[in-house]
């Protein structure tokens, strides 16, 4: 077998994961949820799903991969039980295909610092009107240049690739976000967009927002597709497992939260405090941003370069996860050397992600692909994807971990490995709660609101409310 790579150290691997978790979810898509599922309901929803139910399945993964040392089908097979790495085989085919589209959008992002330092503050209405998605010569640069990035990193190995480029992007990632949160807290109407984003009312809670912020719990968590059993198997045994999961999800959280801090003052200002434009969707920071920055002048320029610098900073992170999870696959099991693996399998998961490109308005086909039972509007092929594998297979891959690691693995192996380099854990609170949460909580949770999503999702059939 090919010799495998290990984190340095501690920082290495928290760095690393966090860089994972931070990203497109983070600083993108968690602003535009928040909008379309009504605000700070959402924003509870969210924080409640990350702690009490996605951090017991962030453990449960890092676990099993430390204590197999191997990718997340690898893992299966190495406990004795092979007949349960499909388990590992979705989720190695939804890292797949969410990088995919992933690169589309992180290619978008990158653009955009191009075109906002040349002052081209009118790319919000070209994004708004499909010509800048559709202009398929510059995306499909943009995208060639993201991908061989995220294959460059990655083929430099873990510790000199991954932990390296993590180690220097997520510090300037906060540094920056931390800029422009003072910056968009000083602007007028501020705190209209700071109300609409942190006063709950709950009036508003329906199926949508639940299933919507779980979907968005285990995407920004990068849960429930093995690229924490992959991480976690290049992390030393005297590592503390729950210290580094709490730093983890505390680092995630806590990027999303800021990003929201950020993204509405910025909303509020423009709409000049009346929120309108807050439900932009997968448009909101591509459309509303560039106006905001356009009213800035000179600073305007700059600022919007460094917002979407720090965008594609954090995108290239996760990409790099995203990459590592089916590298580590092709290296482990089929014995192919890391460099050619690497190259390889980012050239195939960029042609998959080809129809995602062209369905930014380029191809009519592919814009409108489908359309779900009873909805109003056709959905992309790009939205149809994320649909797919971050909000319904990753819980599902969440939920089929769960019940893997409590009703066949058995729990006990599962705190046996936790409590190596935890001396403290084994009769601890947290160990009785990871036990609960794994046995009862996670398979009921997650299971309900998957059949949910499903049938709300795709079927139209909205449950409750
Ligand atoms: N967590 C990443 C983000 O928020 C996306 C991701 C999902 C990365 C799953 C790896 C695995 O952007």
């Amino acid at each position: 077998m090919a010799v495998r790579g290990q984190f340095s150290n501690r920082l290495g691997f928290i760095m690393a994961a966090a860089g994972s978790a931070v990203g497109l979810g983070n600083i993108w898509k968690f602003p535009f949820e928040v909008g379309q599922g009504g605000g700070a309901v959402f924003v509870a929803m969210y924080l409640l799903f990350c702690f009490v139910l996605c951090f017991p399945v962030m453990v449960t993964e890092i676990a099993i991969g430390r204590k197999t040392q191997r990718n997340p089908v690898g893992a299966f097979n190495a406990l004795g039980y092979k007949n349960w790495n499909f388990v590992g085989k979705l989720g190695i085919l939804s890292g797949i295909l969410i990088l995919s589209f992933y690169n589309v959008v992180a290619a978008w992002a990158f653009g955009y610092v191009f075109e906002l330092v040349l002052g081209n503050f009118a790319i919000g209405d070209a994004f708004a009107a499909g010509t800048y998605t559709s202009d398929i010569v510059k995306i499909g640069a943009y995208a060639i240049f993201f991908m061989v990035a995220t294959a460059f990193i990655v083929s430099k190995g873990v510790s000199k690739g991954i932990e390296k480029a993590t180690k220097i992007l997520m510090p300037t990632l906060i540094v920056i976000i931390l800029f422009l949160v003072i910056y968009s807290l000083t602007l007028d109407h501020a705190w209209e967009g700071l109300a609409f984003y942190l006063k709950p009312e709950f009036g508003e809670v329906n199926g949508k927002v639940v299933y919507g912020a779980l979907g968005q719990a285990f995407f920004s968590l990068s849960l429930g597709m093995g690229a924490l059993i992959t991480y976690g198997s290049y992390v030393s045994k005297d590592d503390n497992i729950i210290t580094s999961a709490t730093l983890i999800t505390l680092m995630d959280v806590g990027i999303a939260f800021i990003a929201g801090l950020m993204m509405f003052p910025f909303v509020a200002y423009l709409s000049g405090g009346t929120m309108e434009g807050v439900e932009g969707g997968a448009g909101l920071i591509f459309v509303t941003l560039p106006g905001v920055f356009e009213s800035l002048g000179a600073a305007g320029a700059v600022i919007g370069g460094i917002f979407f610098l720090l965008l594609s900073f954090a995108a290239l992170t996760s990409t790099v996860s995203l990459l590592e999870v089916p590298v580590a696959y092709v290296v482990d099991e089929k014995g192919v050397k890391r460099e050619r693996a690497v190259w390889l399998t980012a050239a195939v998961i960029f042609l998959i992600g080809i129809p995602s490109m062209l369905s930014g308005g380029y191809s009519e086909f592919f814009s409108k692909f489908i359309t779900y039972v009873g909805a109003e509007k056709a959905t992309d092929f790009l939205t149809f994807v994320s649909d797919t594998a971050s909000d319904t297979f990753l819980p599902l891959g969440g939920l089929l971990i769960t019940v893997f690691a409590a009703y066949v693995w058995k729990k006990n192996n599962l705190n046996e490995e936790i409590s190596i380099g935890a001396p403290n854990y084994i009769g601890s609170f947290v160990s009785k709660y990871i036990s609960f949460a794994i046995m009862y909580l996670c398979p009921a949770v997650l299971g309900l609101i998957f059949v949910l999503t499903v049938l709300g999702k795709f079927f139209g059939i909205q449950v409750f409310g």
